[in-house]
């Protein structure tokens, strides 16, 4: 079948930035779960991965739609969370080059950070458009909380006071972004020529704890796919999969967490994967989903596939998997392949 603008994937976004900007919270407040606070310290440290669907993204934006009158035409979302702490570079590293487009958080509060700067830098050496949420504007002094709603809406009832310190900050974030090589400003407040400028940064502020802001960076990531990216996320059959973590789970033992951009992965596919002692094929055994708005990490009620279709997370049994390397491609034999020139080309990348 032809690809076409009317079957476009859901886009792969990653959330980057410093540790503890609310990177994970933010996800928190979108899945209405508590990921974070069951993470060890409160720090991330795996690669995440949650399936929104078009209803959640529907229902998440709708105020702000009642404005915006945009069209959604994707049929959902995968977020990727990734570790702001400093010793995972090599995580973000991963994250930056599976997404199709980036949230780069920022705690308004302390400005950029070191790892804000990586993130930003490996997003910019990739091309990867990304917005960076302006997160923790609840910390404004004296802020008026409006739970969950658009943020000009909140930003319309807080005090003069309260303005003063939210633009001061947000000033500071833009020159800061300024020395960086980045051009930005905030997102309602950018000229048409802003738009057209691929290299130019759409800044949202957010709560992550309150929700003000969190329709605005949905929708706008929902707008930048749909009218930017919409040439690279139109659905292709071709399987676009890569490896985003191994690990032992209890009562499945060792399985691998895959990111399916596009194509099917169906159970009884014989894989090829790549290992520390060269490629090795294994039969898919099982194909588990956590619920929609649920995050991969985290053990869950898994939904058995038979078939499951890109752009999506999942994770896979099967034998063999032990030695299988996170970060690296997988490819599956098809009837008229050869399975050593699979092996080879999976090796390859
Ligand atoms: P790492 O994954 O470890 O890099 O951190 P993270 O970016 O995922 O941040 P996390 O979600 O762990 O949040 C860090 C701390 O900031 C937690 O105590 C959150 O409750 C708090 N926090 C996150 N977002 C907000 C926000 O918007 N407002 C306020 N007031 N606190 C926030
Ligand atoms: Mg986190
Ligand atoms: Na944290």
């Amino acid at each position: 079948a032809a690809r076409t603008r009317d079957d476009l994937r859901c886009p792969v976004v990653v959330i980057m930035g410093h540790v503890d900007t609310g990177k994970t919270k933010l996800l928190d407040k979108i899945r209405k779960t508590n990921v974070q606070e069951g993470e060890a310290g409160g720090i991330t440290q795996q690669i995440g991965a949650t399936y929104f669907e078009k209803k959640t993204l529907l229902a998440q934006t709708a105020r702000l739609n009642e404005t915006e009158k945009f069209d959604l035409t994707l049929p959902g979302m995968l977020v990727i969370d990734t570790p702001g702490h400093e010793s995972f570079t090599n995580l973000r590293s991963r994250g930056s080059s599976l997404c199709d487009v980036a949230i780069l958080v920022v705690d308004l509060m302390h400005g950029l950070e070191q790892q804000t700067i990586e993130s930003l830098h490996m997003l910019r050496n990739r091309g990867t458009p990304f917005v960076v949420a302006l997160n923790k504007v609840d910390r404004c002094y004296d802020w008026k909380t409006c739970k969950d709603s658009p943020i000009r809406d909140a930003l319309k009832v807080q005090p003069e006071g309260t303005m003063q310190e939210f633009r001061s900050r947000a000033s500071d974030a833009k020159l800061q972004l300024q020395e960086q090589g980045v051009n930005s400003n905030i997102y309602w407040e950018m000229g048409e020529d802003d738009w057209e400028n691929s290299d130019f940064v759409p800044l949202v502020p957010t709560s992550a704890i309150t929700g003000e802001g969190v329709q605005d960076i949905l929708l706008l990531l929902c707008q930048i796919s749909q009218r930017k990216l919409w040439r690279r996320l139109m659905w292709c059959a071709n399987l676009q999969c890569t490896v985003l973590e191994v690990k032992a789970i209890d009562g499945l033992g060792m399985t691998v967490d895959l990111l399916v951009v596009n194509g099917y992965l169906r159970e009884g596919d014989k894989a090829v994967f790549c290992t520390l002692d060269g490629p090795i094929v294994t039969e898919i055994r099982g194909l588990l989903t956590p619920p929609p708005s649920r995050e991969m990490r985290i053990k869950s009620e898994y939904i058995h596939h038979k078939e499951i279709k890109g752009a999506l997370g999942v994770k896979v049994i099967g034998n063999g998997l032990e030695k299988v390397m996170a970060g690296t491609p997988v490819l599956v034999v098809g009837p008229d392949d050869e399975v050593e020139d699979i092996k080879a080309e999976v090796m390859s990348d």
